[in-house]
């Protein structure tokens, strides 16, 4: 059923994409899209279900959805899976999705169809625009080892911006999207501040993953490899 949705949709999104093919995409304001940078806003969104430490006393300041790659590496057929890090967009979700009412069911199946069509860059745009997720919040990469979140898209001084550390950790759930391959979703997890974090931010948690797992053994495996990944980066401050 999830495959025949996603083939309506990637239909869909191929009419949708012939149309705009050649054609820069043309703003409902004229002129170039308006700028539409979120603020530090007070989202209303309700985080998916998890075993993971609570966000208390603290409040939800964005829900990016990233796509991009989890980076592996392997020395040798013995050796086991080494991560180097991650590489990802963050699109802004919450501003589009905060006062939907159908937001806690799109959420549950954004990550697993972004995945399915980010190997084609105008198909994923085309969804994108479509739905209202393309403004770009900023990125997520590592620093040396450290996961960093930067969204230095958002209007305000400083941008926000968290370097975290890993707190809590589990599984995603079964029902998850397991990657374009199959190689399994990666876990869910609770990041906290590691020290220098900024812009009214200090807490992410990645939910509601597709695909991006490391296979079990680095046999057969290249040195280094990236498997395609999408999440939901939950983004959690002080309140303001
Ligand atoms: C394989 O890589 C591991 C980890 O880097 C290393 O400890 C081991 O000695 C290597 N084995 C061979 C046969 O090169
Ligand atoms: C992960 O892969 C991407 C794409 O090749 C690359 O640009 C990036 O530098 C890699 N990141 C790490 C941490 O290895
Ligand atoms: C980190 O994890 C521990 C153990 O689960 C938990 O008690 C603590 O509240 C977490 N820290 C934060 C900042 O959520």
């Amino acid at each position: 059923m999830l495959s025949s949705t996603i083939s309506t949709a990637i239909l869909a999104l191929s009419i949708f994409a012939s149309t705009v093919t050649g054609a820069p995409w043309k703003s409902p304001y004229g002129g170039q899209p308006k700028p539409r940078s979120p603020a530090l806003s007070k989202l209303q969104l309700k985080m998916p279900a998890t075993t993971l430490p609570p966000p208390t006393g603290l409040q939800l300041k964005f829900v990016g959805l990233g796509i991009g790659t989890q980076n592996y590496t392997c020395d040798n057929d013995t050796a086991p899976v080494g991560t180097t890090g991650a590489l990802a967009t963050l699109y802004d979700l919450g501003t589009r999705l905060n006062d939907d009412p159908m937001a806690q069911w799109k959420l549950a199946s954004i990550s697993g169809l972004a995945l399915s069509l980010s190997s084609n860059t105008k198909l994923l745009d085309g969804y994108l625009q479509m739905s209202g997720y393309s403004k770009v919040l900023g990125n997520h990469f590592f620093t040396v080892k450290i996961p960093t979140f930067s969204l230095s898209k958002v209007q305000s001084t400083p941008f926000p911006l968290v370097f975290g550390k890993k707190n809590g950790t589990m599984d995603a759930p079964s029902t998850s999207c397991p990657g374009t391959k199959g190689e399994g979703a990666v876990p869910w997890l609770q990041l906290v501040d590691n020290g220098g974090s900024q812009g009214g931010v200090n807490t992410v948690y990645r939910l509601e993953t597709a695909g991006g797992k490391s296979p079990a053994a680095c046999t057969g495996q290249k040195k280094t490899f990236e498997v395609p990944y999408a999440a939901q980066y939950w983004v959690f401050g002080p309140a303001s």
